[in-house]
């Protein structure tokens, strides 16, 4: 029989068996991101009582963590404290196994029966995708009225791609690490496993950095905001945030313990303008500058020629990479106007130094941001980690090792990956979940549109596909305020990159993802996540654009 009809016939509604007076609710797999395989059989699944136990079997913190995961997540939706034990002996219990011969790092076996549910991989990351899973597959139930139980079967399961990502601008928008940690709960929820922190922006300098104090005292303030695109009209008010080491630390610890391993960015030579104010001898006309308070692409940008630069580069670089463990460095080169630089005396006499010539399809100062940024790159590789820029480090030659982060569109991720650079996916009109034209999409377009992105483009050949690490989903906060919007935009587009990101092709079906997705916002209702409501009305709707 084919899988999905014994799924539909087994899987949620209210069953017939009774255990301790409650009813039984069974709950079903077919959650998001959809498993690789479901197989269930006719045994009578597991029942969630009370006396149920999470039995951990590796004295590690990371195993501990997970079983607390699972304890915690349960608690919530089920309203039992379950005992965590590491006695193999137990009985009935929820059992988390270490498991080398399950060869993908990130994946995990589900197995189920009546009085054992045994969640295995070969590393505890496979550990927490199954025990998300797992959650996904509850029931929707009243948990004071009934008990809910999984299906008795079999679950294999491994992610599409290694890089699986979610990119906050906290320049325009500040944060809180309270509120970044709820999100880094979201992000597990979609098992996504990379969180890419950009950090600096033209609007806000949010990272402490010691030996450069006045990157925050002035550089994380602005005097007042733009509200409104047309109109100019600005909202009078001061604003400013940032993030002292300390808590950057905290994010990374949290995120780390959900296998999120937290990239920061530091976008430059561009979008720099509120570290010029902080410090207007890195510019090339020295200032003044102001941190800015309007949105889009500013002709003031860090002066490349100038050896002071490349010094405060790398040593803010040095504190980055003590408190951020990831291979990745995020470096931008995006937007990065050559206007300054081409009227600079100190630009121009390192254009000569370095005895770069214009070329055909070349400017010599896209070549001489080429050579700024291979400076850092070197810098970043001596120091055992790896650049990421965006693909505009493309049009003045690469540096050497660059990871290139395809935002435009595919095709520089395309371009990239047939020199043999790796990518990640990550274009505008799919992946910007700020982007204000998709965000006009309405309904059922919202999940649809991100969907329907394939991060694989079909012109790359066999081996040329294999430089593409994954994909992401980008959010910048011009005209996101605060948690609520940020919510909104995120929610549930999330829910369809996340599938696209883990679930192999051979599966992908948008009316069935429809279909998973409906369970997913129960999840979030629970939550209190407060997403886009609309998801399942008609479209068009009203002309009322949300940006
Ligand atoms: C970008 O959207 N400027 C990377
Ligand atoms: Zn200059």
């Amino acid at each position: 029989m084919k899988k999905r009809n014994i799924i539909s016939i087994i899987v949620i509604g209210v069953s017939l068996m009774f255990s301790c007076s409650k009813p039984i609710v069974m709950g079903g797999y077919e959650v998001v991101p959809l498993p690789q395989e479901i197989s269930l059989d006719q045994g009578e699944g597991f029942v969630i009582d009370p006396e149920v136990k999470i039995v951990y079997s590796e004295k590690s913190v990371a195993m501990k963590t997970n079983a607390w995961h699972l304890a915690a997540l349960l608690k919530q939706a089920t309203g039992n404290t379950l005992e965590i034990t590491e006695d193999s002996e137990t009985g009935k219990g929820i059992y988390l196994e270490l498991d080398t011969t399950i060869s993908s790092p990130e994946g995990y076996r589900i197995v189920t029966d009546r009085e054992k549910v045994q969640v295995q991989a070969s590393s505890a990351a496979g550990i927490f995708y199954g025990i998300q899973t797992l959650y996904k597959a509850l029931p929707v139930f009243d948990k004071d009225k009934e008990q809910a139980a999984w299906p008795a079967g079999k679950i294999l399961d491994s992610p599409r791609f290694s890089y699986r990502g979610v990119m906050l601008d906290v320049g325009r928008h500040y944060f809180p690490v309270d509120y970044l940690k709820q999100f880094m709960d979201m992000l597990a929820l979609h098992h996504i496993n990379t969180f890419h922190w950009h950090l600096t922006e033209d609007q806000g300098w949010r990272i402490e950095i010691k030996k450069y104090p006045e990157l925050t005292k002035i550089g994380s303030k602005r005097k007042e905001t733009l509200v409104d695109w047309q109109t100019k009209e600005m909202d009078g008010l001061p604003y400013e945030g940032y993030y002292t080491q300390e808590e950057i630390r905290e994010v990374v610890a949290y995120a780390a313990e959900r296998f999120i391993t937290v990239i920061p960015e530091i976008d430059l030579p561009g979008h720099m303008t509120a570290a010029l104010a902080s410090y207007p001898h890195l510019g090339c006309t020295g200032g003044p500058y102001e941190v800015a308070t309007t949105f889009g692409v500013f002709s003031e940008v860090l002066c490349a020629g100038n050896e002071q630069t490349l010094q405060f580069v790398k040593d803010v670089l040095t504190e980055v990479m003590d408190l951020f463990p990831s291979i990745y460095i995020h470096i931008g080169g995006d937007e990065c106007p050559k206007e300054r630089w081409k009227m600079c005396p100190k630009c121009q006499a390192m254009i000569r130094k370095q005895g770069i010539l214009p070329m055909p399809g070349r400017t010599a100062e896209n070549q001489l941001q080429t050579w700024f940024m291979t400076q850092v790159e070197s810098f970043i590789r001596e120091h055992g980690r790896r650049m990421i820029g965006w693909d505009e480090v493309l049009e003045g030659g690469m540096p050497p090792d660059a990871t290139i982060m395809s935002w435009r569109g595919i095709e520089g991720g395309i371009e990239a990956a047939k020199k043999k650079h790796h990518v990640i996916m990550t274009p505008i009109n799919y992946l910007y979940f700020s982007n204000p034209r998709i965000l006009k999409l309405q309904g059922l377009e919202t999940v649809k549109r991100v969907y329907q992105f394939d991060p694989v483009p079909d012109v790359l050949s066999t081996d040329e596909q294999q430089y593409i690490l994954g994909a992401q989903a980008s959010i910048w906060t011009e005209w996101i305020k605060d948690t609520s919007r940020l919510e909104y935009v995120t929610l549930p587009r999330l829910a369809a990159a996340a599938e696209i990101f883990w679930t192999s092709l051979r599966q992908k079906e948008v009316n069935y993802f429809l279909e998973r997705l409906s369970r997913m916002l129960n999840i979030y209702t629970q939550r209190g996540y407060e997403y886009r409501q609309d998801t399942y009305e008609p479209y068009p709707q009203s002309e009322k654009v949300l940006y």
